[in-house]
C-alpha cells in the first residue's frame, strides 16, 4: 500500500492549505496520512546541542522516512515559503547525517492556497532549490494552485466541488507516482 504524508505550512485554525491536506486524506483515507508541523520550536542549534531533535521533529522525520512520497501544501507568504515551514523542513534535516533516509530520492509533492489570485505560485516555485538540495524527487506531472481560496474554503472545509475534483486528480496521480 502506497503511503503519502501530507503536511500543511499553516498553523491556522481555518488554514485554507490544513484543508486541502485533509481534503486529500478523506479521498484517500488508505494512501495518505496527514502530518504536522505544530509545536516545532525555532530552529537555534544551542537548542539542538543541549536538548537534542525535539519529539515532534522526530516524529515527523521518521514519518517521511516511512512515506513512500511527501505532500506540502504550502501558504505564500511575501512572495515566500513561510517561515514555519521552513523552519520545519529545517529542523527535519537535523542532524545532517540522517538527510539521505529522510528526504533522499524522496518523491516530493507541492500544492497550495491563497485568497489571492495565483495561488501560491511563487512559494511553490521558493521551494524548490531546497528540494533540490535535499535531492528529493520532486513531481512536476501535477500542478495545483488554488486561488480565490476564501471562495472554496469555508471554515477549514473544502466546498467547491471544481477544486474537490482537481485535487483528486492531482493527489491520485502523485500516489500512482508513488508506487500506485
Ligand atoms: C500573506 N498572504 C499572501 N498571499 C499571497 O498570495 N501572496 C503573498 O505574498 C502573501 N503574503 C502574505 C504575508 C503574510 C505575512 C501573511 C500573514 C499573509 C495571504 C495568505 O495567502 C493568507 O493569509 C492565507 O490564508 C495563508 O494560508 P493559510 O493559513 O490559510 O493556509
Amino acid at each position: 500500500m502506497t503511503r503519502i504524508v501530507a503536511i500543511s505550512g499553516s498553523l491556522r485554525k481555518h488554514s485554507f492549505n490544513t484543508a486541502l491536506v485533509n481534503s486529500a486524506a478523506k479521498m484517500f483515507p488508505d494512501n495518505v496520512r496527514v502530518g504536522t508541523i505544530a509545536g516545532i520550536p525555532p530552529f537555534n542549534e544551542d537548542l539542538e546541542d543541549s536538548e537534542g531533535i525535539p519529539d515532534v521533529v522526530a516524529r515527523l522525520k521518521n514519518e517521511i522516512a516511512q512515506a513512500d512520497g511527501l505532500l506540502i501544501s504550502t501558504p505564500e507568504y511575501n512572495n515566500g515559503v513561510p517561515g514555519v515551514l521552513k523552519n520545519a523542513i529545517d529542523w527535519a534535516t537535523r542532524p545532517f547525517r540522517d538527510v539521505p533516509k529522510v528526504f533522499h530520492g524522496k518523491p516530493v509533492a507541492v500544492i497550495g492556497a491563497s485568497p489571492g489570485g495565483f495561488g501560491t505560485t511563487l512559494a511553490q516555485t521558493a521551494l524548490l532549490p531546497v528540494l533540490r538540495t535535499l535531492k528529493t524527487d520532486p513531481w512536476f506531472a501535477g500542478r495545483l494552485m488554488v486561488s480565490h481560496a476564501g471562495e472554496k474554503i469555508e471554515e477549514g472545509v473544502l466546498q467547491d466541488e471544481e477544486t474537490r475534483e482537481r485535487l483528486e486528480k492531482f493527489v491520485g496521480g502523485f500516489i500512482e507516482y508513488c508506487g500506485g
